[in-house]
């Protein structure tokens, strides 16, 4: 029996302590921009992952473009990211005037492979963008060692990574920069918002982008005793997450825990259910990491099917179940495919594993029965349409 309501894909878990953060901000009246909440916030951040040092940024994508004008890329300039991202991590590069180079992925693990990275790296390479993809870390040591090896810098697209870890590690936990979302289906949002960790001269460069290159803040400038003098030191943009946004990014950062634990229960339920499956795959956890499961990607095995993806999204839609694809790969967007001439085939196991994709609902906000709900219409459809 299909559910009656609507699971929404990945909607925000937010309780009280939320509203009453955003509203004592707003009550108190005195700075909506950002403010003690923003530094509140970003010495949380800063903490909880073991960063040198964080910037609160008003999304993820401002961190990768900051990260990317940090380190100078430019003209004539390559980047190597993975296919199977956000169209965020290319865009950033190409309104540098830089070159997108992309490296296939491992089809166990969707994650960037490093032995394609090495075949992308040429004399023009300047940045190597690893993007932790579903909140499981790459293989940094490789990667590292990899960049280190041919004088390149590593930024590290940590959009899903709220938590996850390296061995006994945080990600943001390192000198590269790495750019975290609090987009609005994030594992912690402030509805839109980012933060840029790394080493503190990096994070202090970026500090002075953020903010049209102003030599300081808003904030210092406005408060009592303070000077109105400012300079601008070079062109820069306008990045800052406000304080409204700020406390509740906080809030759910103090409730993290209670929400991974959450989203960890569904994640297992739904483990348990698949993993005998023939009709699906699930993806490969690496020894060694703990994945923040910001998305519970399955890959159809098709073989088995007699309808494709997307119909098998139709077939869920139809039992009121929401779900989603991540990503349609950056190789097959009509502006990066016609730009450097890319095919489908140009990147064959993002491809592959873009046919074969379907990310199933998952929030710390799901009741168990709502996980149940999801395995019966996957089963239900599995069943109906085994080939
Ligand atoms: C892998 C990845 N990188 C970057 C971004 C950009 O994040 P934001 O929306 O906070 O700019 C996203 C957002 O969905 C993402 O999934």
């Amino acid at each position: 029996m299909a559910r009656e309501s609507f699971l929404s894909f990945s909607p925000p878990a937010l309780s009280e302590a939320e509203v009453q953060a955003v509203m004592a901000v707003v009550k108190e009246g005195l700075w909506l921009s950002s403010g003690p909440k923003t530094k509140e916030f970003e010495q949380a951040f800063q903490k909880r992952v073991n960063a040198p040092a964080a910037l609160a940024l008003n999304s993820c994508t401002a961190g990768l473009h900051l990260a990317m004008a940090v380190h100078g890329v430019g003209e004539g300039d390559e980047m190597i990211t993975t296919p199977l991202t956000f169209c965020a991590t290319a865009n950033v590069v190409e309104h540098l005037g830089g070159t997108t180079r992309l490296a296939d992925i491992d089809r166990e693990t969707l994650l960037i492979d490093p032995k394609e990275i090495e075949r992308a790296i040429t004399k023009k390479t300047k940045v190597i963008t690893p993007v932790h993809y579903a909140g499981q870390p790459c293989d940094m040591d490789t990667i590292n060692a990899l960049a280190a090896k041919h004088g390149v810098k590593v930024v590290e697209d940590a959009a899903h990574c709220m938590p996850s870890k390296i061995g006994a590690k945080w990600v943001g936990d390192t000198e590269n920069l790495a750019t975290f979302s609090f987009y609005a289906t994030k594992n912690i949002t402030s509805g839109e918002g980012g933060m840029l960790t790394g080493s503190k001269a990096l994070v202090d460069q970026a500090r002075v982008l953020a903010l049209h290159g102003l030599s300081r803040d808003a904030w210092n400038r406005f408060s009592k005793g303070a000077s109105w003098k400012y300079d601008v030191v070079e062109p820069g943009y306008k990045y800052n997450l406000p304080d409204m946004a700020s406390a509740l990014g906080l809030a759910q950062l103090n409730r993290l825990d209670e929400l991974y634990s959450a989203r960890m229960a569904v994640v297992r339920l739904y483990e348990n259910a698949f993993k005998d499956s023939k009709y699906l795959k699930l993806v490969r956890t690496r020894p060694d990491v703990q994945s923040s499961h910001h998305l519970f990607v399955i890959l159809l095995n098709l073989d088995s099917l007699n309808i494709d993806r997307d119909q098998f999204i139709v077939e869920l839609g139809e039992r009121n179940i929401g779900s989603s694809v991540h990503y349609l790969p950056v190789h097959m967007l009509t502006y990066y495919a016609k730009k450097y001439g890319w095919t489908p085939e140009s990147f064959p196991n993002a491809h592959w594993a873009f046919q074969r994709m379907v990310s199933l609902p998952l929030s710390s906000k799901m009741t168990t029965a709502d996980a149940e709900d999801v395995v019966e219409a996957v089963d239900d459809i599995c069943k109906k349409f085994a080939r």
